[in-house]
């Protein structure tokens, strides 16, 4: 009697306790530690297996997943690539070809034409209008084709990302630099200036902040952005697919982007007390260069 009460702790509680210890670390994300048997009754034992094999089918299909969203995200860059393209070469040069035109109009006008006759307002008007046109467009293709940071790399993009937004939404971005810059894999700096995009368009639309930073920080160990803003917080989410649901994949795309080039993003957020957002790359990360 007592032999068998203690078979059935040894070959079915025990094996069945650790068992469940390791279903709940697989349910965190930890696909290694299910692998170790945990001995026990053959029904025990089966479980086991279906755990190991389930946990397979769950990598590969995260591992196909990751490589789809990269595809996408690559697609996706490509596509804003030759819209910018198409918008600078037909679109804006026809508007300044229009700009010049109506320029010549305004010389053409007989010089006793006074400036308050209507043509001389309609075509001041006009000018304004186009000139407007003009400079909006340039900032829609500077975002989606960020030439700055093809050209001078990821600090003077992101020093003119900062400026343009504080100017756009009438607030102080400033930004800091540390240590020396170094170019980088253009994948990375792009991946990077499309998170402080990304996190600047939240703080936007969402924070209220007065003050807001950027800050980068090139150390031989790694390279360190952070977006800080003073605005009203909010809970962050322990899982970042909670909003997707809703439709808010920001943060989702957030943490996909690090996820692409292996660095790790961290949000830190208190109810009143602002957001900050850092993205740490290491060096040897194998995409960096
Ligand atoms: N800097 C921030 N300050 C305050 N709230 C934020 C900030 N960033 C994100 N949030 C909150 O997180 C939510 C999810 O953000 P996101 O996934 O980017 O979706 P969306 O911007 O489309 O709402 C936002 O709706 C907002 O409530
Ligand atoms: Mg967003």
């Amino acid at each position: 009697m007592l032999l068998a009460l203690w078979l059935g702790t040894r070959q079915i509680i025990q094996p069945l306790r650790i068992l469940e210890s390791k279903a709940a670390t697989l349910a965190l994300g930890d696909f290694k530690s299910i692998q170790a048997p945990v001995g026990g009754i053959a029904e025990i034992q089966h479980l086991q297996k279906e755990l190991v094999e389930m946990a397979h089918k769950v990598q590969d299909a995260q591992r196909s997943l990751h490589g789809y969203i990269g595809a996408i995200t690559a697609a996706q860059e490509e596509e804003r690539h030759r819209l910018a393209r198409e918008l600078h070469d037909d679109t804006l040069q026809a508007l300044i070809a229009l700009q010049q035109r109506v320029q010549l109009a305004q010389l053409g006008l007989q010089p006793a034409t006074r400036q308050d006759m209507p043509e001389s307002v309609e075509l001041n008007e006009i000018a304004a209008l186009t000139e407007q046109t003009i400079e909006n467009l340039r900032r829609l293709t500077r975002a989606l084709r960020p030439i700055y940071l093809e050209d001078l790399g990821l600090v003077p993009a992101l020093e003119m990302l900062a400026h343009e937004t504080g100017q756009a939404m009438g607030m102080v971005v400033e930004f800091r630099r540390q240590g020396v810059e170094k170019r980088l894999d253009p994948a990375i700096e792009l991946a990077f200036y499309r998170m402080a995009q990304e996190a600047l368009s939240n703080i936007a639309r969402h924070a209220l902040a007065k003050q807001v930073s950027i800050n980068i920080s090139f150390t031989p160990a790694s390279l360190i952005m952070q977006l800080i803003d003073d605005g009203v917080g909010f809970e962050v989410p322990k899982n970042p697919a909670e909003y997707a649901p809703s439709g808010h994949y920001g943060l989702l795309g957030l943490h996909e982007r690090a996820e692409l080039i292996g660095a790790t993003l961290q949000i830190r957020s208190s109810q009143g007390k602002g957001t900050s957002l850092t993205v740490t790359l290491p060096a040897q990360s194998p995409t960096s260069t």
